[in-house]
């Protein structure tokens, strides 16, 4: 069986806007599903309230929130009492440091990684310089951008507290085994293991018990939803933190991680989500006896085949080309790698390139991405970075052979 593009795509009504405007910048952001749009559009036409009183319109507002905290709880696999969701991923990460802070003593160690987002980097650096504690870099390779899990291994010992990595770049798109990595480090000390999924997530929803992660983080924005983060933080995890929410409410793991307070429309509308993997999995399967985290995995067994399809022809034309600097693997296996692919041009900038997609109707971006670390580090001009096509699931074949055919005209183009 094969992913029904057609029907993928009638579920997003920015896809018919212009059809021949090719968006492959997802990785900035993706396109909201119409189931989306339905839950918010219900939510902000008739049952925009203060949540959670007795009164029928309020009551109806905390259960469209309550669809969403829950059902997306269902679909990782955890408990909602263990699921905060915030504003965005930065923020959340942002909180996630300051509730942690408080528990670095002297002594104690903490590993980043030099391949990561901005987002789930500095705000660690900053806390261990902070509490005076040592922060050691996992550094991905200086060529290819991988990172190689056998070098963590070797910085953990039994003074490490918390380990932070990404489960995809949003620069390299290859993906880090979270699971096998996630056990290697629980068999060398108590570490507690961070994961920004924020790269991943748009191609893979994950069974967050089975990657036996203690915190995991990614942006629904990027995952045809609403401008949410949705960050789980294990149980027993919630003990060694301060609260960074009103000291009445300390009680409720919940809200610990949320100052700001829930935005309610937006919230409730993450349920669209589901709504749009749920009609997914409904078009190509009938098996009803699934539990949601089961459906999210069949349906994303067809994402990935989909996915894979449509990254072999740009990786394969990228990895022949002397024209450019390819970073990443070159192939995917077992769904290592996302449609997610970034390169160097030689001799022009990213920035040219870029522009000369755009003006044939290719919507590619150019820059760092916020992953400047990585980008310096490759030896690529920060001023400049690289250029970055990201696809996913709602790309099509037609999509990827208009990108080919700008590539080719912007890479041999030196005007
Ligand atoms: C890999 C990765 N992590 C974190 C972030 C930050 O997410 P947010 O914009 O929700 O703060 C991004 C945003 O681009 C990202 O790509």
């Amino acid at each position: 069986m094969q992913l029904d593009i057609d029907f993928v795509r009638s579920q997003f009504s920015q896809l018919n806007d212009d059809s021949d405007f090719v968006f492959c910048s997802n990785a900035g952001g993706s396109y909201v599903s119409n189931q989306v749009q339905t839950v918010m559009e219900h939510y902000n036409r008739h049952t925009r309230v203060q949540p959670y009183e007795k009164y029928k319109t309020s009551n109806e507002a905390g259960q469209a929130m309550d669809r969403a905290i829950n059902g997306w709880a269902q679909a990782l696999n955890i408990d909602s009492s263990e699921l905060t969701i915030g504003p965005s991923t930065s923020l959340n990460t942002y909180v996630m440091a300051n509730a942690i802070g408080s528990s670095l003593n002297k002594g104690d160690e903490i590993i980043v990684t030099n391949q990561d987002h901005e987002a789930n980097n500095g705000v660690w650096r900053r806390k261990a310089e902070e509490h005076g504690i040592t922060c050691k870099e996992w550094c991905a390779d200086p060529v290819s951008g991988l990172l190689d899990p056998q070098s963590l291994y070797e910085l953990v010992n039994e003074h490490t507290k918390w380990v932070f990595f990404t489960h995809c770049s949003n620069i390299v798109g290859t993906s880090n085994p979270v699971q096998t990595i996630t056990s290697e480090i629980k068999k060398r000390s108590n570490a507690r293991v961070f994961v920004d999924a924020v790269a991943y997530a748009p191609h893979h929803i994950s069974d967050l018990k089975a990657l036996n992660v203690d915190g995991y983080v990614f942006s629904l924005y990027k995952v045809f939803g609403p401008h949410q983060s949705l960050m789980y933080i294990k149980k027993e995890v919630y003990n060694e933190l301060t609260p960074q929410c009103h000291y009445f409410n300390h009680y409720y793991s919940e809200k610990l991680l949320n100052p700001a307070g829930p935005q309610h429309a937006q919230v409730a509308s993450c349920a669209g989500v589901l709504d749009y993997f749920h009609d997914l999995y409904n078009h190509h399967f009938n098996d009803q006896s699934l539990s949601s985290a089961q459906k999210m995995a069949e349906i994303h067994t067809l994402i990935a085949q989909h996915e894979d399809r449509l990254g072999a022809p740009i990786l394969d034309y990228l990895s022949n080309s002397k024209k450019i600097r390819l970073l990443g693997k070159t192939h995917t296996l077992d769904r290592d790698r996302a449609p997610t692919i970034a390169f160097v041009p030689t001799g022009q900038s990213s920035l040219q390139v870029a522009t000369k997609m755009q003006n044939q109707g290719i919507g590619t971006e150019s820059g760092d991405f916020y992953a400047l670390r990585l980008v310096t580090d490759l030896g690529i001009n920060p001023d400049d970075g690289v250029v970055r096509i990201s696809l996913v699931h709602y790309s099509s074949h037609q999509d990827v052979e208009k990108i080919l055919l700008a590539l080719d005209n912007a890479l041999t183009d030196h005007s």
